[in-house]
């Protein structure tokens, strides 16, 4: 079978990673029989360089036209002092929205092996981790109305968070159905102590919390989220939250599973099309040096092959020869831990996972 994916390396260490990602799924490949075909697109600052804008069209309508969009990272220093609508960021935006995004699978998921780059003490993480944060994509102050304008002290800037209620039950049902296949427990974090959206978020969850009898469903403040998550992340399976909140949970979780470099990323719609990215961001200090851990894309791409494709077979390879690297030791800098081991460059932390690929 061929499947024709959409490639958006980006800005920093984008092409690194999104490289090391495709020669992955190369492998997967030749060995079960398929072809994947990679169409460049720009988007973000390498976008703003060439065409003025951080999404062409071209880009968004490429997307459509495949079966599936693997994304490295947007953004950096030299595109900082844009105006919003012309950040790389606002690319990253424009294309969720353009392809109703809504859903964003982000999986936290503790590998043995890196026990020791953990920032949590062992007895806090003996039993494993298992987190997936279910985050609200294309709504909430992300989309909000937001501007500028005169008060009574000069200028003021405002962002707006605003939620429907169709958009909260289409992210609580995915939340919902997925902690339904895992351990049937939902955490639902808000701010209902304060913002309204909230109030209304909380509504919507225990309405459809009734339709779910079998999900253990709770509230958490997201402030206590936030505390919880380092105090005992053992406690969550399914958390379901905003887009801002999302944002910065996902990346607290990314730290107790070792590294941002681990976490992967699905951004689901209603239909297959979906968008596979790490999610972490371009990490312009290591740029270019070889020193970014490509593995958070490379089981991104191990994501689209289960959830765009239903290559499981497939997609569990890659899951156990990402196991398997990390076993034998073998390490990018941001997960040697203590010890100073030698440690791998972003090309041979991906060639030792096609290595275990094709063993
Ligand atoms: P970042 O995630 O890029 O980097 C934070 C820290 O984590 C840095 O020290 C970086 O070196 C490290 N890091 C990130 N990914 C790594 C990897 N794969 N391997 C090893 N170390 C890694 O966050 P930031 O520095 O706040 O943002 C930099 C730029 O990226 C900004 O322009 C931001 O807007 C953008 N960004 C883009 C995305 C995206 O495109 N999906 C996501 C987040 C941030
Ligand atoms: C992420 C990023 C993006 C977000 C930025 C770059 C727009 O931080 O994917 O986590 O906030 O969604
Ligand atoms: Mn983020």
């Amino acid at each position: 079978m061929n499947y024709k994916i959409a490639v958006i390396k980006g800005d920093g260490i984008g092409p690194e990673i999104v490289d090391e990602a495709t020669k992955v799924l190369d492998v997967i490949g030749e060995k079960y029989g398929h072809t994947f075909t990679y169409t460049n697109v720009l988007m973000g600052g390498c976008a703003i360089d060439a065409t003025g804008v951080p999404l062409p069209d071209e880009t968004v309508k490429i997307c459509k036209e495949s079966d599936s969009v693997l994304l490295g990272a947007v953004g950096g220093p030299k595109w900082d002092t844009l105006p919003g609508h012309l950040r790389p960021e606002k690319g990253l935006l424009g294309i969720r929205s353009a392809l109703g995004l809504y859903a964003n699978l982000r999986p936290a998921v503790l590998y043995a092996p890196l026990k020791d780059a953990c920032m949590l003490k062992p007895e806090t993480v003996k039993g494993g981790l298992d987190i997936l944060i279910v985050r609200e994509l294309t709504g909430g102050i992300y989309f909000g109305e937001r501007g500028r304008r005169q008060g009574k002290n000069g200028e003021e800037a405002y962002d707006t968070e605003c939620y429907s209620v169709p958009e909260i039950e289409r992210i609580a049902r995915v939340a919902f159905e997925t902690a339904r296949k895992r351990k049937k427990k939902l955490a639902s974090v808000d701010k209902a102590n304060v913002l309204e959206s909230s109030r209304l978020w909380r509504e919507v969850i225990h309405r459809m919390a009734k339709e779910y009898p079998d999900v253990e469903c709770r509230d958490v403040l997201v402030d206590n989220a936030a505390m919880q998550l380092v105090r005992d992340p053992a406690q969550f399976d399914v958390i379901v939250t905003s887009n801002m909140f999302g944002d910065i949970l996902s990346d607290e979780a990314s730290m107790i599973t070792g590294s941002i470099g681990m976490l992967p990323s699905a951004s689901l719609g209603e239909g297959k099309l979906g968008l596979y990215e790490p999610t972490h961001g371009s990490a312009p200090d290591i740029a270019g040096q070889g020193k970014a851990n490509p593995i958070a894309t490379i089981i991104s791409a191990g994501m689209m092959l289960r959830y765009a494709f239903d290559l499981q077979a497939e997609a569990d390879a890659i899951d156990t020869a990402v196991l398997a690297v990390l076993e034998k030791g073998l390490r990018t800098p941001d997960i040697a831990g203590v010890g100073g081991q030698k440690t791998l460059t972003t090309t041979e932390m991906g060639d030792a996972i096609r290595a275990e690929l094709r063993a």
